[in-house]
């Protein structure tokens, strides 16, 4: 039933003009964080291709990584480790900067959070740029983890995030 789920998953995110600046389609996906089946399919969706790859730990991007990245790890039988902007992390943190169109951002996660040898799924909603699931991928590396895959609600295919990432599994539930 992939394609009637994807349908379900499709009409619970919205479009709204304009936001955060003039000119940028933002898609809203709090409708379907709120409608029960819709979110349970999004998160088996994000889980299907990983059920028997022997993921040890579930990497969610702030900060609404977060919300798909907890319930994907629950149902992998995973750890979930946050990767937070700059200076969010308590104890000793690795991190990795990347650029953005004005300047640079960094993600962090915790230095002891990944067992070197271990695999790792990252997740996220949306990739974009490829700018934030590159620099993940290049921090669960460094991390000493093994990426087993990228798995991300929805590819804004315009932007060409999937060039950045050649060297990753990438799963991605809708292009738009
Ligand atoms: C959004 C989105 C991804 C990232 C994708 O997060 O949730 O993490 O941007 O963009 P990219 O592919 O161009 O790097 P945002 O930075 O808006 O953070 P938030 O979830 O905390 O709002």
């Amino acid at each position: 039933d992939g394609a009637p789920s994807l349908e379900l998953i499709k009409a619970h995110i919205r479009d709204i003009p304009d936001f955060p600046h003039a000119g940028i389609l933002f898609k809203d996906i709090t409708p379907l964080l709120n409608h029960r089946e819709a979110f349970a399919a999004a998160v088996a969706g994000l889980c299907a291709p990983y059920r028997d790859a022997g993921v040890d730990h579930v990497v969610g991007l702030e900060a609404r990584g977060f919300i798909f990245g907890a319930p994907v790890a629950m149902e992998l039988g995973a750890g979930f480790v946050p990767a937070r902007k700059a200076g969010k992390l308590p104890s000793d943190t690795i991190d990795q900067s990347y650029d953005l169109e004005y300047g640079t951002a960094t993600v962090e996660i915790h230095a002891d959070a990944i067992t070197p040898g271990s695999r790792v799924l990252i997740v996220d909603d949306v990739l974009a740029t490829g700018g934030t699931g590159r620099a993940a991928v290049d921090l669960v590396r460094k991390a000493g983890g093994t990426v087993v895959g990228f798995s991300v609600l929805m590819e804004l295919s315009a932007l060409h995030g999937r060039g950045k990432l050649p060297d990753v599994e990438l799963h991605t539930l809708l292009s738009v």
